[in-house]
């Protein structure tokens, strides 16, 4: 049975809601890490001219879209294409979202495990050296495999609320509260001692750095952080009302997003320097810097507890965003009811998940191409399928279809102008896929 198509009851309820997409571990964990690694600022810059000049004209397209078939990626690459074979983009799209949802429950896992240890007093703030060993401790083995599992039905219940229920009011009252945190957070990290050196590396670039697996991985971020290149925000604009100026919503989200990104950078590199840790320490960084922080603070334990809670909600609103994709892909093209579609893609996901969770413990030696399956499929969602996603969607908005359908949803139906349409065209019709193209030929060594 197909469910009749909800909608956002108000605009502040859809941006709420993308925003709730779009922030996440993506921002919180993965923005610091992928930084660290890749030069700090050097990283930054790029990653800011990609979110701007790529991921933003590419969002835009991705909620004209939705909006105006109203349904899932594969729907509406057929019904603005009747006959082609565009909607076969679709399947990339769910292969990615399954991957990403599979480690990303992993990540998610930790920070429930680090709520609980907050709130047992299990995190040790006493002695803050030995971070590492508790990171190490609390998930390595078969433990996050439970936490992975725990996290999945989370995400599960939150899923079976349906959609204008479940997202949109948690999307309403945690991301603000996640904010203002990050904001108190920030405001402590200039009391470190390591705070110059942390924001040098943030904001000061040094332009050597910048090679060709810095931009891929820095346009990789700006896809994954706006839950780009997956029909993700397609299939969220479907569920906008007629009344949404697309533009600002799209730019909303940007800004929101970009926003909580540096904040997260502001509170990890002032710690990272301040402890010694070495910034380039991939995957596990936030985790072992945090419970730094805390430890310096009065009452750690209740900052830490609020702190992972709250990210855990943030990685709810995104994992649930996430699993929309396939969900609605099964429901409307497959015909299957919402409940089924969610516990099929979810058991997909714990499969995935549970392969992840094992590559920090007994399937830490198993790799492919270097990679432990964990960064395998980070790097081949991340780095490969959401670029690609948003090239193609870039490439059929800009050059395939009838030019209108872009114009009649960025004004509402002609309720409005929109000056930077013309802007808008451009990148679609040759920034974004040049883009794209030249940093993937570059990345393999083709150019
Ligand atoms: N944007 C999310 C984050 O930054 O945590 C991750 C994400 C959500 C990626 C939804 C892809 C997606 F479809």
């Amino acid at each position: 049975m197909i469910e009749k198509r909800a909608v956002f009851a108000t605009r502040f309820a859809a941006v709420a809601t993308t925003v709730g997409s779009a922030v996440g571990l993506g921002n919180i964990w993965r923005f610091p890490y992928e930084a660290g690694m890749h030069g700090g600022a050097a990283f930054i810059l790029c990653y800011l001219a990609f979110v701007f000049a790529i991921a933003l004209p590419v969002l835009c397209a991705e909620f004209a879209m939705g909006r105006d078939t109203r349904s899932n990626i594969f729907g509406a690459f057929r019904k603005l294409c009747p006959g082609g074979a565009w909607h076969y983009v679709g399947y990339v799209a769910i292969l990615a979202s399954l991957l990403i949802l599979s480690f990303y429950s992993v990540v998610a896992g930790w920070t429930v495990e680090y709520t609980l240890a907050s709130v047992c007093g299990k995190l040790n703030f006493a002695d803050a050296a030995t971070g590492h060993g508790q990171f190490v401790e609390l998930t390595t083995g078969w433990r996050p495999v439970v936490w992975t599992v725990i996290f999945l039905l989370c995400n599960v219940c939150v899923l079976m609320g349906g959609v204008t229920k479940g997202i949109e009011r948690m999307s309403n009252i945690l991301m603000p509260l996640l904010f203002v945190l990050l904001v108190a957070f920030c405001i402590n990290s200039f009391t470190m001692p390591g705070f110059a050196d942390g924001i040098r590396f943030l904001f000061s670039p040094d332009f050597s750095k910048i090679t060709p697996a810095v931009l891929l991985s820095a346009l990789g971020q700006a896809f994954f952080s706006l839950s780009l290149g997956l029909g993700c925000m397609m299939t969220y604009a479907s569920y906008f009302s007629d009344r949404n100026r697309l533009g600002t919503t799209a730019f909303t989200t940007a800004m929101l997003d970009t926003l909580v990104a540096i904040l997260a950078g502001i509170i990890i590199f002032p710690a990272v320097f301040s402890f010694g840790i070495s910034p380039g320490s991939g995957p596990t960084l936030v985790f072992e810097v945090l419970p730094f922080i805390f430890s310096q603070l009065p009452a750690g334990a209740v900052w830490s507890t609020l702190f992972f809670m709250l990210l855990f909600l943030a990685s709810i609103t995104s994992t649930v965003s996430m699993s929309e994709i396939s969900i609605t892909f099964l429901c409307e093209e497959k015909k299957m009811s919402r409940r089924s579609a969610t516990l099929l893609s979810s058991a997909i996901a714990l499969v995935g998940g549970v392969l992840c969770a094992l590559s920090f413990g007994p399937l830490r030696g198993f790799t492919i191409g270097g990679m432990t399956v964990f960064d395998l499929f980070d790097y081949v969602s991340s780095n490969i399928c959401l670029p690609l996603g948003g090239m193609a969607v870039s490439i059929f908005v800009g050059w395939v279809i009838d030019r209108r359908m872009l114009r009649r949803q960025m004004t509402d139906g002609g309720a409005f102008r929109f000056r930077l349409l013309p802007v808008l065209v451009f990148c679609l019709r040759w920034l974004c896929p040049a883009a794209i193209l030249l940093i993937f030929l570059n990345s393999i060594g083709l150019i």
